[in-house]
């Protein structure tokens, strides 16, 4: 049962393929022999990706692979499809320039952390899940953009700060939360997850899919809250980024770097957050090394050590698994921080049953994922907190009153003798 479900969530992938033309696929090297077999009218192999292959085959075989991939590998092989054969031997590059890693902005962090809160979590998690679906094909699914938008503009209160509703074509769209950036505003920050959910059955099917990922979206609402709510005023532009169908082969995060290049937007390090709230190993945060940056990673590690009291690992999904492997193709910095082991991971979701039950109603586990994205916004966007500035201009029109006071006491003082 749980191999024809998974069979049929890696068909929903193919659905875009043009009958009767040849499919373009980028492929994991581990994953070329299986589709050797399962191929049968044959392969063409045309190119190599970084541990992958750009390989060409028949349409009408893509059902037979994603099974044999399923059989062999029990995933989806992450085929990512290409919109034409130029696109994945040449994937597109965008300008990133290269950032320090520095640890030096504690007092904001800190600030910011105080504000972060696991029942606000679980209740974002509780409202995502308690819609039919989030399919990026469903009415439910496009209604849930609006939904996240409307949440997101709540946060939004002072100028500048903008939520967009992105289209690409289909009915869910991506939620983009910009905080632009004051000295360094071309060097932007993203911060992402995905909206859609998917289970058997497509557009009418139950897919809470509270753990994929209405806990990564869940995470990055409470992070936008917390960091607005301290009218934190970032150096580098940060956007937080809901991508919209990558169920179906991490198609909303392609096309947002297909906007970044035409753009010309400088992205200097990806952040997602996929599936956040599921304790399944004894340490709580995994940094998966494939498809992501080491140096972004070490990164981490240090954001995780000196801000979460989190516990952490490594591991690897072995796979182009979720929307960083998109910025990693692009040559941006990526990480993806999990939350569990791969083989520990929850066997619910793509199912009715991915529900916050799972997570004993809590959102706990994504807690410390949320002390993390904060913790990466501020190191990495620098800049200072409003308020802390505001109380800092504060205190000083006090002590220039003070001085005021002390200024006219001495000369009403030097008056007196
Ligand atoms: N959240 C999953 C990825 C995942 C699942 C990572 C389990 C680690 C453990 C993601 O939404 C997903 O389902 N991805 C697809 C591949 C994608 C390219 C369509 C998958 O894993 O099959
Ligand atoms: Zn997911």
């Amino acid at each position: 049962m749980r191999h024809a479900l998974a069979l049929a969530i890696c068909l929903a992938a193919s659905t875009s393929t043009v009958s009767a033309a040849p499919a373009v696929i980028t492929i994991g090297n581990d994953a070329l022999p299986a589709t050797v077999t399962a191929a049968h009218h044959g392969v063409g192999l045309i190119g190599d990706a970084p541990g992958a292959s750009v390989v060409e085959v028949d349409d009408a075989d893509l059902p037979a692979i994603s099974e044999e991939m399923h059989h062999t590998f029990h995933r989806c092989g992450g085929m990512i499809e290409s919109p034409s054969l130029e696109e994945a031997l040449h994937p597109i590059q965008l300008r990133s320039t290269p950032v320090d890693y520095t640890l030096d902005r504690a007092p904001a962090v800190m600030a910011v952390l105080r504000q972060v809160d696991a029942t606000t979590i679980a209740q974002t998690i509780r409202e995502l899940s308690a819609m039919p679906n989030r399919y990026y094909k469903s009415a439910a699914g496009a209604e849930a953009s609006n939904w996240l938008a409307e949440r997101w503009r709540s946060f939004a209160t002072r100028p500048g700060v903008t939520v967009q509703l992105v289209d690409h074509g289909f009915p869910q769209k991506g939620v983009v939360l910009t905080i632009p950036g004051t000295t360094r505003a071309d060097e932007v920050i993203v911060i992402g997850g995905h909206l859609d959910s998917i289970a058997m059955g497509g557009l009418s099917a139950n897919a809470p899919g509270a753990d994929d990922d209405a806990s990564g979206i869940a995470t990055l609402t409470e992070i936008a809250r917390a960091l607005l709510a301290s009218d934190y005023r970032p150096e580098r532009t940060i956007k937080l980024v809901a991508y919209e169908a990558e169920e179906v082969g991490l198609l909303g995060s392609q096309a947002l770097v297909r906007d970044f290049k035409r753009a010309n937007t400088n992205v200097v390090g990806a952040l997602q957050l996929d599936m956040t709230n599921f304790h399944g190993s004894t340490k709580d945060i995994w940094l998966m090394k494939d498809f992501t940056s080491a140096a972004q990673n070490a990164f981490l590690v240090k954001l995780i050590e000196t801000y979460t009291g989190a516990t952490w690992g490594v591991d690897a999904c072995g796979y182009a698994c979720s929307d960083h492997a998109s910025w990693t193709r692009a040559g941006v910095p990526a990480s993806m921080p999990f939350e569990s082991r791969m083989n520990d991971r929850n066997k619910h979701i793509h199912s009715a049953k991915d529900t916050l039950a799972q997570s004993n109603g809590e959102a706990t586990h994504a807690l410390a994922f949320a002390r993390l994205g904060v913790a990466y916004a501020i190191e990495l966007g620098k800049g200072e907190l409003g308020n802390e500035k505001a109380e800092h201009d504060f205190s000083s029109l006090w002590q220039l009153l003070a001085l005021g006071l002390l200024g006219a006491a001495g000369l009403a003082a030097r008056r007196v003798i």
